[in-house]
Order: C-alpha cells, then sequence, then structure tokens
C-alpha cells in the first residue's frame, strides 16, 4: 500500500510517521519559566545530530498555532536539560506528559526529584542517570505546526555506575534499561533484548561475504 503524505491531514501524517520511525529515544525535558516554575514533558521526536559541536534536536508541535510550556520556556531561558527514561521512571515520565495548566510544576506531580545542574541555571531529575545540560542554539520554524529545537549539549551527568572507562568515554548504555517510544496509542520498546554486530570495514566484509541471513 502507498501512502500519498500530499493527501493525509496533520493528525494521520503524525499518526503514519510515529508508528513507522520506530523506536524513539525519549528526552525527557525540564526547563524553566521566566519566574523559576520548573517544567517537565516527553518529546521523542528527538537525537543527536553531530558529536563535536554536539548537537541534539527536539520536534516540537504548536497545537493551535501555540508553543508548549517547554518551547516557551526555553525560548525564555535559552536552556534546558535532557533526561533520558528508564523503564523504571516511565510512569512517572507518562505523568509529566499530561496538559496540566502553564505554571503548574509537573515534577511536583510526578514526585520527582531535581538537582541542579552544573553549566546552566536548570535543574536535573535526580533519578535519571543521564542527563543531558543543553543551551539553544536555534529554533527552526517548520510552519505551520511545529519547530525544531537545535541545542548543544554543555555537560553529560551519568550515574558513575554506568561508566565503564571514564578516560576513553565507555559507558554500559546496556544496563540503563532506557525505553523507547513506539506506536501510538501508548507503546514503549524496552532496550534490555539486544545483540551485537559490529560495523565491518570493506575489507572484513569482502573476506567474510557468505549468506546473510536475518535475526531469527
Ligand atoms: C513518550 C512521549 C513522547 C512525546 N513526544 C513529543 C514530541 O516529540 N513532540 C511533541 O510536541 N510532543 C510530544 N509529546 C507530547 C508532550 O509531552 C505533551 O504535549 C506535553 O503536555 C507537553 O508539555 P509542556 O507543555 O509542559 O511542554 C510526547 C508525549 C509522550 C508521552
Amino acid at each position: 500500500m502507498m501512502f500519498d503524505m500530499d493527501q493525509l491531514d496533520l493528525a494521520r501524517s503524525y499518526k503514519l510517521l510515529s508508528s513507522s520511525i520506530v523506536p524513539r529515544p525519549i528526552a525527557w525535558v525540564v526547563s524553566q519559566d521566566a519566574n523559576g516554575v520548573a517544567n517537565a514533558a516527553p518529546y521523542s521526536l528527538f537525537n543527536f545530530f553531530g558529536g563535536h559541536p554536539p548537537v541534539v534536536c527536539i520536534g516540537m508541535g504548536r497545537p493551535n498555532g501555540r508553543d508548549k510550556d517547554s518551547l516557551s520556556n526555553i525560548r525564555t531561558t535559552q536552556e534546558f536539560v535532557i533526561n533520558m527514561v528508564t523503564a523504571s521512571l516511565a510512569q512517572a515520565m507518562n505523568t509529566t506528559s499530561v496538559a496540566f495548566p502553564s505554571g503548574v510544576n509537573e515534577l511536583d506531580k510526578a514526585e520527582l526529584e531535581t538537582v541542579t545542574c552544573s553549566k546552566i541555571s536548570g535543574r536535573r531529575i535526580k533519578l535519571s542517570p543521564l542527563a543531558l545540560e543543553c543551551r539553544l542554539q536555534q529554533i527552526i520554524d517548520v510552519k505551520p505546526s511545529s519547530v525544531i529545537v537545535m541545542a548543544t549539549v554543555q555537560a553529560i551527568h551519568i550515574d558513575d555506575e554506568y561508566v565503564k572507562d571514564a578516560q576513553r568515554c565507555y559507558v554500559d548504555s546496556a544496563r540503563f534499561d532506557v525505553i523507547g517510544r513506539m506506536e501510538s496509542p501508548g507503546w514503549y520498546a524496552k532496550t534490555v533484548d539486544r545483540f551485537v554486530m559490529p560495523q565491518p570495514t570493506l575489507e572484513e566484509w569482502e573476506s567474510l561475504r557468505h549468506d546473510q541471513p536475518g535475526l531469527e
């Protein structure tokens, strides 16, 4: 079946894409408004797009042409934290996705403690084993319904127990038990079921070339 994207309205187009491009990592964004009131919300239109400078992007919808609270805060303070979501934090993350009125601190609703950041003035979620302190670089308007927030990572906090070799920057990602977002309504994937397959060089691939069965 072929879906002609030109024929689809926003809701259908979004549903098709968000069910097709899976799993997606979840940026659990903590930001502050001008009065210092904290805000938390998950965003799965997220990834990193370069290592040096360390660039991350997040797609944020603008329902009815209005900024979500995270976007409004990022415009104001120019900074935010991306916390990674482990399976044990899934319910709390889901609570922070509720459309509470502006000014409500979702971190309180989800009973989440925060700690101060090192290079920005925001706060990060204490229980998240990995957090990225981010500074806004630019906001790209994707008219008429969303924006892409591009930011540079200023610092990464990783719980000591997951750092295998700090000098070489080896992280034991397997043990985070991070979750990814799948299709709607509300499906997620865990990352504990894994396999290893190093990317071969051309020489390795040519010397090993044989049947290429898929995974069982
Ligand atoms: C797992 C998950 C991922 C989400 N990803 C996005 C996203 O990438 N972009 C977006 O605009 N909304 C996304 N949402 C919806 C927002 O989290 C939701 O609109 C939230 O209320 C926004 O909060 P805020 O106004 O405090 O920023 C997601 C929701 C969930 C549960």
